[in-house]
């Protein structure tokens, strides 16, 4: 999709299509009341007929409007003006989108950033619409012979702004946003892509082609080998029980001075999680895939990073393993040592993601990172105490915490924290090792933190546990691409 931004009015526009909002009960938004005038009343007539309310999610396609210059306007439901807030403004731009993809519109210009959201600017608005429209117009069809295409698909969107003056950071705010959007597409489809193409190796040649793309980028595989010479207990055994060899995926983004020290990224990178000897139920375990949606996003950081030439340096480091069960996988009750020379008792060896994670987290600290943050799908218990709308978070740095609250909320791609604290961490004792590899009945995704936290006490650290966010289940299954956005705007709030 290509987008740009401008002012000006819009009875003036010769385009295929003017979208402008509708409030609940049948009010005019300011561009809808331009047309309005410009029409001699046409919308209004239209509204006191009752042909559309103005409920959130409605929309109603015009032809021929008199006094404008269009082809097209699209009405589109904005609620009640009173109670508008992000997400209902994501409802609305998705809403908008699909009606013209699906109805032959190929171009279209937006009236859509005169809607008033509560401390929002222009520029957010132009963000959050090219990421919504992304999002909206996003399909997975590598793996189907017949792909559902539109026969006039929509290609190009025009972001009308109602000042000039804004014009210059309305642009910037394109250039990133599609930078962002394109990360959030990756991560979706390395997300998407089935256990058995996308492998700990088929990651790593990904890596490895992204590195061609950019020069500021610099991809190094490690292999089993390596990562036996480094010590690495921990994460090779949960790839022992898999024919597919494990890679450690070394991503290095240089976008500021040598000198300056890297935000490390680490992603889990499970290509498919079975459980290993402690076995899943087998419903909806095909969802496993998903399992290394955290590396995904650190793939799509990476790229949009590249892509947009931020001035930083970020580390991407991915872990990425199968967990299956086999004659010579992890077996309960077993011991291993980790890089840091710590030993686990593996209780459960479905509990795979911290073991993975801690010898990822103890190779990071050669690049004295400024601050690190893992991302992985982790726990389930995540998702049960918070849902699919916000991440987990835990840390043991307060103003990391802070910053990446913030840029989540700044995004609408948001984050709760849990508590790290030291009460929870006896959960983790083993009568026979130094710590156990899962916590018991209670809070799990803090158990799975605390046993991280003992892998990163040199670090300033943050963990997002995306189990709820990164994919959809049931009829929209599908990968969302989260947490690349929050990543990217914390990332771009450390430039600034
Ligand atoms: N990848 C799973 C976590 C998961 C499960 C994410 C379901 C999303 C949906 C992780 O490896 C896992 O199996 N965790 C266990 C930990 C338990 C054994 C302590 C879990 O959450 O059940
Ligand atoms: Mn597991
Ligand atoms: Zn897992």
């Amino acid at each position: 999709m290509e987008y740009s931004v401008k002012s000006g009015n819009p009875e003036k526009q010769r385009t295929a299509c003017v979208v402008v909002g509708i409030f609940e009960p049948r009010r005019l938004s300011q561009s809808a009341e331009q047309i309005d005038k410009a029409s001699d009343g046409y919308l209004s007539n239209l509204l006191r007929r009752g042909d559309i309310e103005g409920k959130l999610g409605q929309s109603l396609l015009l032809y021929n409007v008199p006094g404008t210059l269009c082809d097209r306007i699209l009405l589109v439901g904005c609620g009640r003006e009173r109670e508008l807030n992000q997400q209902k403004y994501a409802t609305i731009i998705a809403t908008a989108t699909r009606a013209l993809n699906e109805g032959g519109t190929m171009e279209a210009v937006f009236y859509l950033t005169d809607i008033n959201i509560k401390g929002q600017d222009s520029p957010w608005k132009v963000s959050q619409l090219i990421l919504t429209a992304e999002d909206t117009l996003y399909r997975f069809d590598q793996c189907k012979s017949e792909k559902d295409e539109f026969r006039r698909p929509l290609r190009k969107i025009i972001i009308s702004i109602p000042s000039r003056r804004e014009l210059s950071e309305c642009e910037e705010a394109v250039k990133s946003a599609q930078a962002i959007a394109n990360g959030v597409s990756t991560a979706k489809d390395l997300g998407n892509l089935p256990g058995n193409i996308c492998t700990p190796t088929y990651l790593a040649e990904q890596a490895l082609k992204l590195a061609e793309q950019h020069q500021s980028l610099n991809t190094n595989i490690l292999e089993e080998t390596d990562m036996e010479e480094l010590g690495m207990g921990a994460l090779l055994s949960v790839s022992r029980g898999s024919r597919q060899p494990a890679k450690l995926i070394v991503m290095e983004y240089k976008g500021a001075d040598s000198d300056e020290n890297p935000v490390v990224l680490v992603g889990k990178g499970l290509t498919f999680d079975a459980g290993g000897i402690s076995i899943k139920p087998s419903a909806a375990m095909d969802e496993m895939k998903y399992d290394m949606c955290g590396g995904a996003s650190v793939f799509g950081v990476i790229q949009a990073c590249a892509e947009l030439a931020l001035p930083i340096n970020v580390v991407g480091i991915v872990p990425s393993s199968e967990n299956l069960p086999d004659g010579d996988a992890n077996k309960p009750g077993d011991i291993v040592t980790s890089m840091s020379g710590q030993t686990i008792e593996i209780l459960n060896t479905d509990a795979e993601g911290r073991l993975i994670l801690c010898d990822a987290l103890t190779y990071c600290e050669r690049f004295e990172p400024v601050v690190a943050i893992d991302i992985a799908t982790l726990t389930g218990a995540c998702i049960v105490a918070l849902g699919e709308h916000a991440q987990g978070l835990l840390s043991n740095h307060n103003p990391l915490t802070h910053e990446l609250l913030n840029a989540g909320k700044q995004i609408n791609d948001r984050a709760w924290e849990l508590p790290l604290w030291d009460d929870y961490q006896s959960q983790l004792d083993s009568n026979f090792a130094d710590m156990a590899n899962i916590g018991g009945k209670g809070a799990g995704t803090i158990t799975a933190a605390c046993f991280l936290s003992r892998y990163t006490k040199k670090l300033k650290w943050a963990h997002l546990d995306i189990a709820g966010t990164a994919w959809k289940s049931g009829k929209e299954k599908g990968s969302t691409g989260r947490p690349v956005p929050m990543l990217m705007q914390f990332l771009i709030n450390r430039t600034q």
